[in-house]
C-alpha cells in the first residue's frame, strides 16, 4: 500500500514535469502536414463502410478480378532465384552501396543498348555512364536530386501537371521553393499538348549568360503522369532542341516503359532523341523503374543512369561514383537485393525476357480494353483517342469539387487532379462507375 502510494506521487510530479517540458519544447511547434497526396486517399478509402467502394488511386496494375497478379515470366524467375537461394547457397547479405554488378550490367545493356536501338554505344565502350541500381524511382530521383543540389544546379523545371511526389522530393533535397518553376505542356481545355506556350516560356524565362548556373528539367519518358498526354516525336525533338540549346540539364523519368504502346523497345523513343541530339554538357540523368513494367512495386528495383560528354576528362566517372556513394549510404545504404536478382534473372535468360515483353503488351491491351468498354458507356472520345491520351491512368479532367463528389457520393476515389487508375475497373464495377463518371460530368 505504502509502496503504491508513493509511486503514484512520483508518477504524477514526473508527468506535471513532462508536460511542462513539452510546452516549451520546439517540439510544439510542429504542425500537421497535409497527407501524400496518392497513398493518403488509401487510407480514407480503407475507412469508407461503402461496399461498393472503389479504389482508383494508386497505379498498381490490377487483373479483372481486382488482384495484384504477379507476370508469369517474373513468377518463373522468382522461382529460379529461389532455386539458386538454396542450391548456390546465395544468402541474404547486403549488396553493393551502388548495387548488384550483374544487375547492372544486364540493366545497363537492356536500357542503353537494346531500348536505344544500338545508339548508346559510344558511351557503353567509352565507359561513359555512371549507373547505379536504385530504390526504385523514387530512390533514382531523389538521389539526383540531392547530387544535382550538391554540385550543379538547386532550380529545377517541373511539368504542369506531374507526379505530385516530384515536387516533394525535389523539395526535400536541395530544391528551394522558390528555385522550382513549372512549365506549361498541357492544355487543361482541349486535353493537348501545348508545345507554343511551353517552348515560349522556356526561351524567355531560362537564363543563357555564360555565368548563369544550368537549370534542371524533369521529362517524363513516356506516359506523362498524370495526363497520359506526351509529345510527338516530332514535338519532342523541337523540345529537346531547345532544352540543349538552353543548356538545361534533362532528368528523364522513365517509370511507365513498355506501357504506352506495349512494346517496350518503341516507348523508350525519348531516350533515342536525346541521344540522336549528342552530348549534353552537364549530364543526361535517367530515373528508371521496374515497378510497373514488372509488377515489382514493393520490392523497390530501379536504376539511375548519368551519360557524361564522350570528350569528358578519364578520371570523372570514378569522381562521380564517388560522390555519388556518401549520398546513397547517407539516405539507404544500399539497394534491396531480392527484387534486383528476380528482374536480373528475367533480362539474362532470353526465353524469360521474350515471355516478359509478352506480359507487358497483355498487360497494356487489358488496359486498352478496358477504355474502350468505358468509351461504350460513356462515348468521351479522350477515352480512344491515343494522341490524346494512353498509358496506366485515365485523366478525367474533373475539378475537386467533382473528384469530391466521386469520393462522397459513390465511393469512388480518385486523386485529387482527377487521374483514375484504369486496372482497378472490372467486369463487376464498371456500370456503377461509368453511371457514376457520367452523373459527375453533368454536375
Ligand atoms: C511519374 C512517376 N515517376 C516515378 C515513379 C516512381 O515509382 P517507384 O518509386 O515505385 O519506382 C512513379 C510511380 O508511381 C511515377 O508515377
Amino acid at each position: 500500500m505504502l509502496i503504491n502510494s508513493s509511486c503514484l506521487k512520483y508518477s504524477s510530479t514526473y508527468t506535471r514535469v513532462n508536460i511542462r517540458s513539452i510546452h516549451n519544447s520546439l517540439l510544439s511547434q510542429i504542425n500537421p502536414a497535409p497527407p501524400d497526396k496518392i497513398l493518403g486517399l488509401t487510407e480514407f478509402y480503407n475507412n469508407d463502410p461503402n461496399p461498393a467502394k472503389v479504389n482508383l488511386t494508386v497505379g498498381i496494375y490490377k487483373d479483372n478480378n481486382g488482384h495484384v497478379t504477379t507476370f508469369p515470366s517474373v513468377l518463373k524467375a522468382q522461382s529460379l532465384v529461389n532455386h539458386n537461394y538454396n542450391q548456390k547457397n546465395h544468402n541474404l547479405a547486403y549488396l553493393p552501396i551502388n548495387g548488384s554488378q550483374f544487375y547492372s550490367e544486364n540493366v545497363l545493356k537492356f536500357i542503353w543498348n537494346d531500348s536505344v536501338m544500338g545508339l548508346g554505344q559510344d558511351y557503353i565502350s567509352h565507359d561513359k555512364i555512371n549507373f547505379i541500381q536504385t530504390l526504385s524511382g523514387t530512390g533514382a530521383i531523389a538521389i539526383t536530386a540531392k547530387f544535382l543540389s550538391s554540385f550543379l544546379s538547386n532550380s529545377i523545371w517541373l511539368p504542369n501537371y506531374s507526379w505530385p511526389n516530384h515536387l516533394n522530393i525535389f523539395k526535400q533535397n536541395g530544391f528551394s521553393k522558390e528555385n522550382i518553376f513549372k512549365y506549361d505542356y498541357y492544355n487543361h481545355q482541349t486535353g493537348e499538348i501545348s508545345i507554343e506556350n511551353w517552348l515560349d516560356q522556356l526561351k524567355n524565362s531560362v537564363p543563357t549568360s555564360k555565368r548563369s548556373t544550368p537549370q534542371c528539367i524533369l521529362l517524363h519518358a513516356c506516359c506523362h503522369n498524370p495526363t497520359g498526354v506526351d509529345p510527338t516525336r516530332e514535338q519532342w525533338k523541337l523540345i529537346i532542341d531547345t532544352i540543349h540549346d538552353l543548356k538545361m540539364i534533362p532528368i528523364i523519368d522513365m517509370a511507365y516503359q513498355g506501357l504506352e504502346s506495349g512494346n517496350l523497345i518503341d516507348d523508350a523513343y525519348l531516350l533515342r532523341i536525346c541521344l540522336e541530339k549528342g552530348d549534353w554538357s552537364n549530364g543526361l540523368y535517367l530515373c528508371q523503374s521496374f515497378a510497373k513494367n514488372m509488377g515489382l512495386y514493393g520490392e523497390r528495383v530501379g536504376s539511375l543512369s548519368i551519360l557524361t560528354p564522350l570528350d569528358s576528362h578519364a578520371n570523372l566517372k570514378d569522381n562521380i561514383d564517388s560522390q555519388l556513394k556518401p549520398i546513397i549510404r547517407s539516405v539507404y545504404s544500399s539497394p534491396p537485393g531480392y527484387g534486383s536478382h528476380v528482374a536480373n534473372q528475367v533480362l539474362s535468360d532470353n526465353d524469360l525476357k521474350l515471355e516478359w515483353f509478352n506480359d507487358v503488351k497483355n498487360m497494356v491491351d487489358r488496359l486498352h480494353s478496358i477504355r474502350l468498354k468505358l468509351f461504350d458507356n460513356l462515348n468521351w472520345s479522350d477515352l480512344i483517342n491515343f494522341k490524346q491520351q494512353h498509358g496506366m491512368f485515365y485523366f478525367t479532367r474533373f475539378n475537386q469539387s467533382q473528384v469530391n463528389v466521386l469520393k462522397k457520393k459513390y465511393s469512388i476515389y480518385l486523386t485529387d487532379d482527377g487521374r483514375l487508375s484504369l486496372s482497378g475497373i472490372n467486369d463487376s464495377n464498371i456500370d456503377y462507375i461509368s453511371q457514376a463518371l457520367y452523373d459527375v460530368s453533368k454536375s
